[in-house]
């Protein structure tokens, strides 16, 4: 499931009570409190959704982070794995008993600050295999950003491992990389997510994916 959050809808009374001392800490540290009240009504929205799904007070959900900073639950819940993305006006946060999850949230009108980015990210046979008009192009690597930061996500170590030494043109896509074998990547899509680009790496073999939007 993917739940789709309007953070700026969050309210503060819910934040006050979600977050734990080291989150509020954490939020402080941001230099604009716009920035701050974005990130803590993001993590307010993660902790009410894993709560809801595992039937126990928000508050009380112990988080732990892996060796690259991806959040995970604390046992006995790990079973339950989720991912979140978030940009100025949106958040996602997908949840799976399956497996590791990744996903990524990137507005299409960024697409453009792309272009003459392409080693920065794209694999070889990615550049090669690019269209060569503007806004074609442009549409192609943010496809293929979020894409990459979906399926890095997913495996734990972002952006660490280098997004161009993975290749999804060619032959095998994603799953020619090693440690990118027994990931599916799919578009997400939904009127909610009309000006945004979002991309979904779950384990294979997950049939459908629901996508709904929080209510408070
Ligand atoms: C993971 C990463 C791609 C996220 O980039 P971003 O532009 O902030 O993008 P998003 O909004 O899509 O994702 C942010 C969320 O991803 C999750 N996240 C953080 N690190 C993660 C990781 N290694 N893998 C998967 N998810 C991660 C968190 O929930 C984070 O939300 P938060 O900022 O509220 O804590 C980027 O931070 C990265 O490459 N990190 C790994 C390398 C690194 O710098 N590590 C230093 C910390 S140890």
């Amino acid at each position: 499931m993917v739940v789709i959050v309007d953070p700026a809808g969050i309210p503060d009374e819910r934040i006050a009570a979600c977050l734990s001392t080291a989150e509020q800490e954490q939020a402080a540290r941001f230099r604009f409190e716009k920035d701050a009240r974005h990130w803590r009504a993001c993590r307010t929205a993660l902790r009410t959704i894993l709560g809801r799904a595992l039937g126990i007070d928000p508050a009380g959900l112990v988080l732990e982070f892996g060796e690259h900073g991806k959040p995970r639950l604390a046992p006995p819940h790990d079973g339950l794995h989720f991912n979140l993305s978030h940009c100025h006006d949106l958040a996602l946060v997908a949840l799976s008993r399956s497996g590791p999850l990744g996903i990524d949230l990137e507005p299409a009108d960024r697409a453009g600050s792309l272009l003459g980015c392409e080693s920065s990210f794209c694999h070889p046979q990615e550049i090669d295999a690019l269209p060569a008009p503007a806004d074609a192009r442009a549409a192609a690597l943010l496809d293929l950003w979020t894409s990459k930061e979906a399926l890095l996500k997913a495996l734990g170590t972002g952006m660490s491992l280098a997004p161009e030494s993975v290749s999804l043109a060619g032959p095998g896509g994603h799953g020619s990389h090693p440690r990118l074998r027994g990931f599916t990547l799919r578009p997400l899509h939904h009127a909610a997510l009309e000006k945004h680009v979002a991309r979904l790496a779950t384990p294979d073999g997950i049939a459908g994916i629901e996508v709904r939007e929080f209510s408070a």
